[in-house]
């Protein structure tokens, strides 16, 4: 048995307890929130469950194998590094850290103490995107050609990031997991209408040295709330949009196929518009996996499928989309 400690009761660490609290080959021995009137909504659902608001007690008690942390982005770092140097195993949220050099500093420090440090990048395990990755994998979808992404609505502004280092860790996570190749550089514009200059609406790019783009909408402004992807093959291409109650991911059997006129000087484009199915995908609650990944890892040594590997890469590419939005859209070297 794992013994897990969460840090950060608000609106995704009420997630991480309900689904930890089930988990099996583990305990949730206790959760911890620095605002104490947070824990009393814990109390009432949860009435045997261990609460502290005393941060400092969760890294000395060596009975706590494990922290799962859910607070704001500029504290990551800080409560990761304290529960590894205290030589627990760490779920960090996303995104990982603030920087890439904190990223780092974490990455190296687990090593040495031979603890796990895993990212909860959640969508890798939501049925639609590990179907995807399952259709590119056995070469259904061919070679990918664009990944274009829309997360956009309503939302709750944050006043620690931007709309980028909120929204699009989910689209880049999904990106790296469904292609191997790398973006070498990335562009960002974004714009603030509030007056602290965080970012509401924000536009990334990544350039490859292949023939794939990927490019990410985000915006907390929005009237509808829309969470669609488009990743085109040149076999098939798919959509997937998490709005949809049940048929989340479409098949496009289209295609085009460009040839070069007998002049040279122009070009033909041959289209092909087939047939358009919906595949069955597993409905399983994603943090469910994600959960039972982290504690699973932990028990068998293994890597999980949210790794400090594309915790980083995420990381990398925030924190060079920040560079180019100040720069007003320089394209930025990763
Ligand atoms: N994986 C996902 O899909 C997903 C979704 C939403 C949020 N998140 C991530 O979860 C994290 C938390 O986001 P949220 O929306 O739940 O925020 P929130 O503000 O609702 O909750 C954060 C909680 O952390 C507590 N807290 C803040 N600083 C603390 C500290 N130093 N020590 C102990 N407790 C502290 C606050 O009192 C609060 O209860 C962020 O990193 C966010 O990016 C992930």
């Amino acid at each position: 048995m794992v013994k897990i400690a969460i840090i950060g009761y608000g609106y995704w660490g009420k997630n991480l307890v309900r689904n930890f609290f089930s988990l099996p080959h583990c305990t949730l021995y206790t959760v911890a929130d620095a605002d104490p009137k947070r824990l009393q909504s814990l109390k009432s659902l949860y009435p045997g469950l261990n609460s502290t608001s005393d941060i400092e007690s969760i890294f000395k008690n060596p009975e706590i194998d494990a922290v799962v942390i859910a607070t704001p982005v500029f504290t990551h770092y800080t409560l990761a590094k304290k529960a590894l140097l205290a030589g627990k195993h760490v779920l960090v949220e996303k995104p990982m850290t603030a920087s890439v050099k904190e990223a780092e500093e974490l990455i190296e420090l687990a090593q040495k103490k031979s603890k796990l440090l895993m990212v909860d990048h959640t969508f890798l395990y939501t049925g639609a995107v590990e179907r995807i990755k399952h259709m590119i994998e056995a070469g259904e979808v061919g070679k990918i050609n664009y990944i274009d992404s829309t997360r956009i609505n309503l939302g709750l502004f944050q006043a620690d990031v931007n709309v980028l280092w909120d929204l699009a860790p989910h689209d880049v996570s999904i990106c790296f997991h469904l292609t191997k190749d790398l973006p070498y550089s990335v562009q960002a514009r974004g714009i603030s209408h509030t007056k602290n200059g965080i970012e509401n609406i924000a536009y990334l790019t990544l350039n490859y040295q292949t023939s794939l783009i990927a490019h990410f909408n985000c915006s907390w402004s929005s009237p509808v709330k829309i969470r669609q992807m488009l990743i085109g093959g040149d076999r098939k291409m798919i959509l997937y949009n998490d709005m949809e109650p049940t048929e989340k991911v479409k098949v496009y059997d289209t295609g085009f196929e460009v040839n070069s006129h007998e002049d040279r000087t122009k070009i033909i484009v041959d289209y092909r518009i087939g047939d358009i199915y919906t595949p069955k995908l597993q409905t399983n609650e994603a943090l469910t996996g994600m959960a039972g990944d982290f504690v699973n890892a932990i028990l068998s040594e293994t890597e999980p499928v949210s790794n400090w590997k594309i915790g980083l890469k995420v990381v990398k590419v925030l924190e060079g989309a920040s560079v180019s939005i100040k720069a007003k859209g320089k394209e930025v070297t990763l």
